[in-house]
């Protein structure tokens, strides 16, 4: 099986990063490495590393994307999980043998090379994971 290295980040959804920093910053003392304005998924991320692993406070920056109607449904809060792998169509041929419902059945290019799919809740229990190969 392959092998499954570490926690790379928790994302948690939030309607105003400012006011979400004013808590993981501010009062709980993470340190803020930096905001990342993704506009072709409307989003805006705040960084903010914790020992190897991240916290991400995803913003949504449009109305209608489907974060966004998430965010509206279901409120803001941890949104999913993301564990980095070395090999990440192996692991994905791995689940989808073993019936594993995977919302991208190929990894998807990102612009700085990383590799991302996300597994379905339907299949984890109710936990939205994403899976990284770094480059
Ligand atoms: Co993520």
């Amino acid at each position: 099986m392959t092998k499954l290295k570490r926690l790379d980040h928790v994302a948690v959804l939030v309607p105003d990063l400012d006011q979400a920093l004013a808590f993981w910053q501010d009062r709980l003392g993470l340190s803020l490495d930096h905001v990342e304005t993704i506009s072709s998924m409307a989003v805006k991320i705040a960084f903010l590393p914790l020992g190897e692993s991240e916290i991400e406070l995803v913003q949504p920056t449009t109305e209608d994307s489907g974060l966004a109607k998430y965010l509206s449904k279901r409120g803001p809060g941890l949104h999913h999980i993301c564990i980095e792998t070395d090999d990440i169509s192996t692991k994905l041929a791995e689940l989808n043998e073993k019936g594993v419902r995977l919302i991208d059945q190929e990894p998807v290019l990102m612009d700085d090379g990383r590799q991302l799919a996300f597994i379905h809740p339907k299949s984890t229990g109710g936990v939205l994971v994403e899976l990284y190969q770094l480059p």
